[in-house]
């Protein structure tokens, strides 16, 4: 039996990438999953290789509109909400000096209104059901601060706080919120940067060699610390920040002084 064994999950963000590896994990752990994304050519492609377990549907995470339809065709199909992950979110490569107001409101809209959105559309059918398991994909920039990603840092810093005190309204109803807070995932996110952060090449390595364990993380080992927040093996965690980053959040890594 699988760890989501006839679970009913939505995933936010899931044409690609780290949504995509955790909708596929999610279906081989026996649950069935909603995909959301704004790119719905790619979505519908994920969906239609995961198979009969996966429905593609339109889902712009910032809208409530859209929120609302999200959860009623999940009730129409499924009948229950038994997971929310909230996956969805965009990138802004730039300093305080280089991150305009536009851009900066968008990224909180994306990576901090949206899940704060799709909690209050799912919530009330969690409590009627008597429970649910929401999961944040967070990000090492949930833990620590860093320098060149203003908003994402900020929005992500954002997320993390809404989630704590989620967790402590919502853990007497039965629902739990956790936090997966990664390093990597997918590169396509850097997109529209690539060709600037192939300039400083060296000291971007640097970024993935000085932790405890080097390299970057597989989406699958960042999909599997989702699937187990919302599996029933993780009943009494709530409130949790799991960070899947080799150590970077856990301090300095200095090469030289592990010889000494
Ligand atoms: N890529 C990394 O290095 C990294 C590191 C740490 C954490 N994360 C987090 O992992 C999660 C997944 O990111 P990824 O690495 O797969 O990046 P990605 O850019 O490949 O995936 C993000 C997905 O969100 C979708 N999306 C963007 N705006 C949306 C909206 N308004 N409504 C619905 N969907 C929207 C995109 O279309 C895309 O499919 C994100 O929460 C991200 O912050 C990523």
């Amino acid at each position: 039996m699988g760890e989501l064994e006839s679970k009913i999950a939505i995933v936010t963000g899931a044409a690609r990438g780290t949504g995509a590896s955790i909708a596929r994990r999610f279906a081989e752990e026996g649950a069935q999953v909603m995909l959301g994304d704004v790119r719905d050519e790619a979505g519908e492609e994920v969906a239609k290789r995961i198979g009969a377990p996966a429905t593609y549907r339109h889902h712009d995470v910032t809208s409530a509109d859209e929120w609302s339809r999200m959860v009623d065709a999940t009730l129409e199909q499924h009948g229950r909400i038994d997971v929310l992950v909230n996956n969805a979110a965009v990138l802004h490569l730039g300093t305080l000096d280089h991150t305009p107001e536009d851009v900066f409101r968008h990224v909180l809209e994306v990576n901090t209104l949206g899940p704060f959105l799709g909690m209050q559309a799912v919530v009330p059918r969690m409590r009627e059901q008597g429970g649910g398991a929401i999961v944040q994909v967070g990000s090492i920039d949930s833990l620590v601060g860093m320098n060149g990603i203003t908003a994402y840092c900020a929005s992500k810093w954002g997320l993390r706080g809404l989630s704590k005190a989620a967790a402590l309204e919502l853990g007497r109803d039965g629902i739990r919120v956790n936090s997966v807070c990664p390093s990597g995932g997918n590169m396509e996110m850097y997109g529209p940067w690539m060709e600037q952060l192939a300039t400083i090449a060296t000291e971007t390595r640097s970024y993935t060699d000085n932790r405890a364990i080097p390299g970057e993380v597989p989406k699958k080992v960042i999909a599997d610390a989702v699937v187990f927040l919302a599996s029933d093996r993780s009943s009494h965690c709530t409130g949790v920040d799991l960070p899947v980053e080799g150590g970077a959040a856990a301090g300095r890594f200095i090469p030289g002084f592990n010889t000494l």
